[in-house]
């Protein structure tokens, strides 16, 4: 681990104890190689680029010695990480922020405490119900692969044909073989590319029973493990987060468990819920959470100047050649009616992400780094349009920074968690372009550590060039940036 002082401004005596503490910490503090970075809430649902929790539970820590930490903050949450360790450290107020409606569920869902024992009446009754109906129409259900083969005539591996128009074909069958029980079929882009017959029979099934449940937490809490279960059971290529089909003979023998599936993680999940619980219940300070739907540009929800610590991990580059958060959600944001999206809108919330503006003729420079711009000048002869969608991305990480210095309190901390990725062969330094930004918008930078990616769930190779087949290896470490405001 390489540890990066700066030397050149005025420290406040905070700023020397928290270096201090920084410097005394033992080599590999910050890699977590051994720590379990599923325990609690954290583990109840994956999310691309997940923050490792001890992360933060230990900036929180180190802080808190240093100067008291009352309200903390996540202007991209994602599945809530942080806002899950603000409530374990007893920090009274705290506010996540994401753009993407699935990654607010499950910061609602992981950061809302509910008492075990009530999920598992609630789950047990569930499972009676659902085993109940499927033990009455095992045979219509599990045999629906095989008449949409045989007597409709369908391959279900194609996107034609089955694919563009299962709901009316299952629907139909539905109809005609299952007529007495309760279950909607639903009806959205490729349902059929991405699910089996008798997948979506058995997955309308617990949605069904699962919407039948009158407290909306527990509702809402067992719904995550719907979400978690859809993209287990669905034709996608797990441990994945883009959007890959497995290839049509894999489909053909796919005949995934969807109610044992179900059962462990909402299981498991109540068992996380459980420990969760019992961590807060010990603590004195009850938080407030605030989950809120800004763009981190704009942050027009949070109180200006009322933010003692930040911590954050915003995505890498824009989401079409890095992380597609959008698209790894759309499946279950299709799925679950309480989001209320149209196809139209949940296909297109990766362009609404970080980068999502497309300068694809050249651009005019305004980002207050000249580290960026030396890198974006190397790229732009080799590719405008990449160039374009590099500026993109750090003219809104521009926006975000200058959004959220005004949101943080004199004299409060903000930690940023960030890799450096290569385009076109160049390397991005994202921790020094956001130390040169930060000093734009009155924030000190006065220390960077680095860290060895072990248990982060993401790409350790990707494609920088946006080509199949050619890869090259990035982000091996990340960086945490520490700013001031000053
Ligand atoms: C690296 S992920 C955060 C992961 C999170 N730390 C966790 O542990 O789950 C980055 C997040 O930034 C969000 N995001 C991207 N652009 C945004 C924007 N302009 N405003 C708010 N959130 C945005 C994405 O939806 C994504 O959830």
């Amino acid at each position: 681990m390489v540890k990066k002082k700066v030397t050149n401004i005025t420290l406040t005596q905070a700023d020397q104890q928290l270096i201090s503490s920084l410097n005394s910490l033992p080599k590999g503090y910050w890699d977590f190689k051994d720590h379990d970075v599923r325990e609690y809430t954290h583990g109840i649902h994956n999310y691309p680029a997940m923050m490792v929790c001890p992360i933060s539970r230990n900036i929180i820590k180190l802080v808190n010695n240093i100067q008291k930490v009352n309200s903390i903050f996540d202007p991209f949450a994602g599945s809530g990480t942080v806002l899950v360790e603000g409530m374990l450290a007893g920090i009274k107020k705290i506010y996540g922020n994401d753009i993407n409606p699935l990654a607010l569920y499950l910061s609602k869902v992981k950061t809302t405490r509910l008492d075990s024992l009530v999920l598992q009446q609630e789950a047990q009754s569930l499972y009676n119900r659902v085993n109940e109906i499927y033990s009455r129409f095992t045979l219509q259900i599990d045999h629906s692969d095989e008449v949409m083969r045989r007597v409709y005539n369908l391959d279900v591996t194609a996107r034609d044909g089955w694919g563009s128009d299962a709901p009316k074909y299952l629907r139909e069958y539905k109809e005609k073989v299952l007529p007495d029980i309760d279950l909607e079929i639903p009806d959205f882009k490729n349902i059929g590319y991405w699910f089996k017959p008798r997948v979506i029979l058995l997955l309308s099934l617990l949605k069904n029973e699962i919407n039948k449940i009158t407290n909306q937490d527990v509702k809402e809490f067992i719904f995550a493990a719907f979400s978690e279960t859809i993209r287990f059971v669905s034709n996608r290529r797990n441990g994945e987060f883009k959007m890959f089909r497995m290839p049509a003979d894999k489909v053909d023998q796919f005949a995934p468990d969807v109610i044992k599936e179900f059962t462990e993680i909402l299981n498991r999940n109540i068992e996380k819920m459980n420990d969760f619980d019992k961590a807060c219940a010990n603590l004195d300070n009850q938080s407030v959470v605030s989950i809120l739907h800004n763009n981190a540009t704009t942050l027009e929800d949070v109180p200006n100047d009322s933010i003692d610590l930040v911590i954050t991990s915003p995505p890498y580059g824009d989401s079409r050649t890095t992380v597609a958060y959008g698209e790894y959600s759309r499946l279950s944001l299709q799925w679950m009616d309480q989001f209320k999206m149209s196809d139209k809108e949940i296909l297109s919330i990766d362009k609404t992400l970080m980068g999502g503006n497309k300068y694809r003729n050249g651009f005019e420079y305004t980002v207050p780094s000249a580290t960026l711009r030396r890198s974006l000048e190397r790229i732009r002869n080799i590719d405008l349009e990449r160039a374009g969608d590099v500026y993109s991305f750090y003219l809104d990480l521009s926006n975000a920074i200058a959004s959220i210095s005004n949101k943080t309190k004199a004299g409060g901390y903000q930690f940023w968690v960030v890799g450096n990725r290569t385009v076109k062969g160049e390397l991005l330094f994202t921790d020094k372009i956001i130390s040169e930004i930060a000093d734009h918008y009155d924030l000190e930078h006065i220390y960077t550590v680095d860290r060895n990616i072990i248990n982060k769930v993401m790409p350790s190779l990707n494609s920088p060039t946006n080509e199949s087949g050619m890869k090259s290896a990035t982000m091996t470490n990340e960086h945490i940036v520490v700013l001031r405001k000053k």
